[in-house]
């Protein structure tokens, strides 16, 4: 694989108006999910509300691509059709998580690293051959006293450049997605300057590591407050955001996208709204969201999992809004 066609992917998962769906909840997370609705957790309902959100009439008018777990992208619709197969017919890209997901980080009671690089080329060969193009790998922050340390934040980034660089050998686009917890009381201002100490980090390592900028995707958080204080104005989140971004994010980056975090769905959108309304930015930036486009289609499944007609709606609601933010046109 030469680097024009990862720079080819890449441009195509950010290509205005669409970004990407993340339907990569780990087995574990979708449990919480689904439990708190009183969905059972079994093999079969998670194939059925995959199948919902992938089979969805009209979704790839706003999706480029969606990432999956390594469970979805085997299984198929009930009549037998391999989701991959779906995505190829929609013209949608096929992602994956391929990080092992957290563990304690050292004797910290609180920071936790992400694992999984072992064996992770093999495993990318096999994707690769199953015709996935693009992957994922996220590590998380914690915003507490003096969190997240130093320590954490160079032992993390060694590993997301560790899997860009894998990814990128493999021939599949890699997202590197360093997230910063909105869980906590912290303000905007210290946000910021978590997100900013972490990109500064990550950006040196990568261009260390001779990464192939225009075939890479970053992926974070906008810059908001702790939940757990007082909401910022889409103004406050935009200026921030494009701040932190613009000090550290080089302008022949494939893109950047922005994940959900937990915020409420109309606010996902407007802040991403408002980040195109300042005029040009200087890379591609749409979004990658989980819940923000999941959760009313998730809601409303789960009330009537027979039939998936207002789920599906739901999504492409909540897709079509999104694609609208990531041109400035939701209103
Ligand atoms: P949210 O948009 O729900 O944060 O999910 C996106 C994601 O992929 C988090 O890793």
């Amino acid at each position: 694989m030469h680097n024009e066609e990862l720079a080819a992917i890449a441009k195509k998962l950010v290509t205005p108006p669409k970004g990407i769906l993340a339907i990569d909840e780990s087995t574990e997370t979708c449990t919480k999910r689904f439990e708190k609705l009183g969905i059972e957790s079994t093999e079969e309902n998670r194939r059925a509300y995959r199948e919902l959100l992938i089979t969805t009439p009209l979704i790839e008018q706003y999706v480029s691509g969606m990432i999956m777990v390594d469970e979805t992208i085997r299984q198929h619709t009930k009549e037998g059709k391999p989701f991959l197969e779906i995505l190829k017919e929609k013209g949608m890209e096929a992602g994956i998580k391929v990080d092992g997901g957290l563990e304690q980080f050292g004797n910290s009671p609180i920071e936790k690293i992400t694992k999984g690089l072992e064996g992770l080329p093999e495993r990318l060969r096999e994707y690769k051959s199953l015709g996935i193009t693009f992957a994922k790998w996220r590590a998380v922050y914690f915003i507490k006293n003096n969190l997240p340390s130093d320590e954490l934040i160079a032992e993390s980034t060694i590993r997301l450049v560790k899997y860009a660089k894998m990814c990128q050998e493999a021939g599949i686009v890699p997202i590197v997605e360093p997230e910063v917890l909105m869980t906590g009381e912290h303000t905007l201002e210290q946000t910021e300057k978590v997100i900013s100490d972490v990109l500064d980090v990550l950006f040196i390592r990568l261009a260390q590591q001779n990464i192939f900028m225009p075939g890479l995707l970053l992926k974070t958080g906008m810059v908001v407050p702790g939940d757990k204080v007082e909401k910022a104005t889409p103004e406050e989140v935009r200026d921030a955001t494009l701040r932190c971004l613009g000090d550290y994010v080089p302008k022949n980056i494939g893109g950047v996208v922005l994940l959900s975090g937990g915020l409420d769905e109309e606010s996902a959108t407007i802040y991403l709204n408002a980040l195109h309304n300042t005029g040009d930015l200087p890379w591609p930036l749409t979004f990658s969201y989980g819940r923000a486009i999941q959760n009313p289609a998730l809601t409303l499944w789960a009330k009537d999992m027979s039939g998936v007609g207002e789920a599906q709606k739901a999504l492409l609601e909540r897709a079509q809004a999104n694609s609208k933010a990531s041109v400035g046109e939701y209103i």
